[in-house]
């Protein structure tokens, strides 16, 4: 039986897609993930400005897996127009991307939107609502149901591509956020983003930023959780599920919380043929 989905006017060829911020823009990752096998990728985030992103050490190993604080670090939106956007269409013609957005304002992600959406070659957008808002004293664009639909109605405005919104599982009632996003256009939703954490080397916080986010293995029960919850809310939204997926099985328990695709993150960082194994081992199994 074949794995293809339709998912928000998309053709994934399988449920299996590279998760935001481990994979580039595709060619990063290029020389070691065969790109065809995937059922998509999601580029790294894409702000308005190019950000050097926070100060090294920028991820850290722990034992149930790893805490990051990049900063968003990417090249803007103007360079991600002229160069690596060109360039995942000429490599990867059929391969479903989504494009990864942030902003610091709710006008910021529309921004970021209309500057790349008279360009061939992505399928849709990711908007990474865990940013935070400089406008509300920092507190993430994410936290309050106001918010997500001023920007996800903005970014609705912008494009008639597919739009998913991205949420942190640190929110108190995931569902309601989740439905605000739907409300406002959101044609998906992604679970999770990563969950913030703090790790020591004696004295020393392990990462330049101080803290962090959490991804990897302890997500795993988190983003299933997420999941299911907003599933059984919207039981007509397509939810892209990420968090702690290193096995075919882990896909698998996505599906059964209700999870239409599937994202994988640090898993691949640590070994980028593991996606494919997964896909494999789904193929044969008939999902
Ligand atoms: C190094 C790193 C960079 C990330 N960058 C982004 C990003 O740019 N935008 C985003 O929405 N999520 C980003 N994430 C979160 C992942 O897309 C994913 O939601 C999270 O890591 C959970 O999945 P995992 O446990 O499979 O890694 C990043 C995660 C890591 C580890």
């Amino acid at each position: 039986m074949s794995l293809a989905r339709d998912v928000a006017g998309i053709r994934f060829s399988n449920p299996i897609l590279l998760a935001a911020g481990t994979a580039g823009y595709g060619r990063e990752v290029a020389g070691v993930i065969a790109l065809r096998r995937l059922g998509g990728l999601v580029t790294k985030a894409v702000s308005l400005e190019r950000r050097v992103g926070n100060r090294a050490p920028r991820v850290a190993e722990f034992h149930g897996g790893m805490l990051n604080a990049v900063g968003l670090a990417n090249p803007g939106v103007a360079h991600v127009r002229a160069h690596d956007l060109p360039w995942l269409r000429t490599a990867e013609p059929a391969l479903p991307v989504l494009v990864n957005v942030v902003g610091f304002t709710t006008a910021e992600y529309a921004e970021v939107i209309t500057q790349l959406d008279d360009r061939e070659g992505h399928a849709g957008y990711e908007l990474n609502l865990s940013c935070p808002n400089t406008n509300a004293g920092g507190v993430e664009f994410g936290a309050d149901a106001a918010t997500v639909t001023d920007v996800v109605a903005r970014c609705r405005r912008a494009t008639r591509r597919p739009l998913f919104a991205k949420l942190s599982p640190a929110l108190p009632v995931i569902a309601v956020i989740a439905r605000a996003a739907r409300d406002a256009g959101a044609d998906g939703i992604t679970l999770v983003n990563t969950m913030p954490g703090l790790a020591y080397h004696g004295s020393q916080t392990r990462l330049g930023n101080g803290f962090g986010g959490v991804s990897g293995p302890a997500l795993l029960p988190v983003g299933l959780l997420a999941v299911s919850r907003t599933a059984e809310a919207l039981p007509d939204v397509p939810i892209i599920g990420t968090g702690g997926v290193s096995t075919a099985e882990h896909a698998r328990d996505y599906f059964r919380a209700g999870a239409t695709l599937v994202a994988i993150g640090t898993a691949a960082l640590a070994d980028p043929r593991l996606p494919e194994r997964i896909i494999t081992a789904l193929e044969r199994t008939d999902g």
